[in-house]
């Protein structure tokens, strides 16, 4: 079986994260890179609701059960009942599953939980094609659970100074984590037509990545955020808009574009 290409996407509150993720996983669906694993590692979920699915079991609920001793029966292996719920967890769509992690740790040790969590994350995303990974706003998560060793990292950034300067310091962090990062791009999102937007985007051109790809702003994107639709509504074939081409090119073979 091929190997599964990893994509996370990263970047200050807003610029679209969760938008280009929802986006990523319909056009690798059209294109036929299936199953995609749409990983939501925001505990404010949002994912699910651009993919048209209302998230229901959340991983973050599971860790906080398997830490209560009150809940694992004394004389089975926390790590066997884990296993048996992690899979319940995961709910099915059209050509992609979904897993919610939900909200974070509460106060106690979750070392073991964590540990037990990563393991069968990295052997689950065995099973997929793609997986994209959906990340809160902040860089909190880059040394966390879901972004370890990812191929690749999509840092989103608006056109402007604030945004950019998010973006540097994920960049930057990215670089002394433990974690593997096969490859990073940034991804202008909302693009205008505008001096101001031009002057910042000429000055990111120094950053540190092998791709800078850009994103225009879309009236039916913003509509579709205001309404809180999926992304499967969008009419016509993504593969039809070059940006969006550019991206996906991008993470399936970073090194030519
Ligand atoms: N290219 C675009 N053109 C117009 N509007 C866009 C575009 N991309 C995203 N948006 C809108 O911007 C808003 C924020 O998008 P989104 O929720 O994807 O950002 P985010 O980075 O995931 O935010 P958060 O940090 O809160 O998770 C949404 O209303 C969305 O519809
Ligand atoms: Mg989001």
């Amino acid at each position: 079986m091929a190997m599964s290409l990893s994509i996370a996407a990263s970047g200050k509150g807003g610029v679209g994260k969760s938008t280009l993720c929802a986006l990523l996983v319909r056009y690798f669906i059209e294109m036929g890179k299936k199953p995609v694993l749409a990983v939501d590692g925001d505990p404010n979920s949002s994912l699910g609701a651009l993919l048209g699915m209302e998230p229901e079991r959340k991983i973050g609920d599971l860790r906080e059960d398997i830490n209560d001793p009150a809940n694992t029966p004394s004389g089975v292996p926390k790590a066997r009942v884990l296993e048996g719920k992690l899979n319940e967890i995961i709910q099915e769509g059209r050509g992609f599953d979904l897993l919610t992690m939900g909200r974070g740790e509460g106060p106690g040790c979750y070392c073991y939980v964590n540990d037990l969590l990563r393991q069968f994350l990295s052997r689950l995303k065995k099973s997929y094609s793609v997986v994209v990974i959906d990340n809160e706003a902040g860089m909190e998560h880059l040394s966390r659970l879901t972004t370890d060793n990812v191929d690749c990292l999509i840092v989103v950034s608006e056109p402007t100074t604030p945004s950019v300067r998010t973006a540097e310091r994920i960049l930057e962090l990215a670089d002394s984590l433990p974690a593997k990062i096969g490859r990073k791009a940034m991804v202008f999102n909302k693009v205008r037509n505008s001096r101001v937007a031009d002057i910042v985007l000429e000055r990111a051109q120094n950053l540190p990545v092998s791709a800078n790809i850009q994103l225009s702003h879309s009236p039916e994107l913003e509509e579709l955020g205001e309404r809180g639709g999926s992304v499967f509504e969008l009419p016509g074939k993504l593969e039809d808009n070059p940006q969006l081409t550019r991206i996906v090119e991008w993470c399936l073979d970073g090194d030519n574009h």
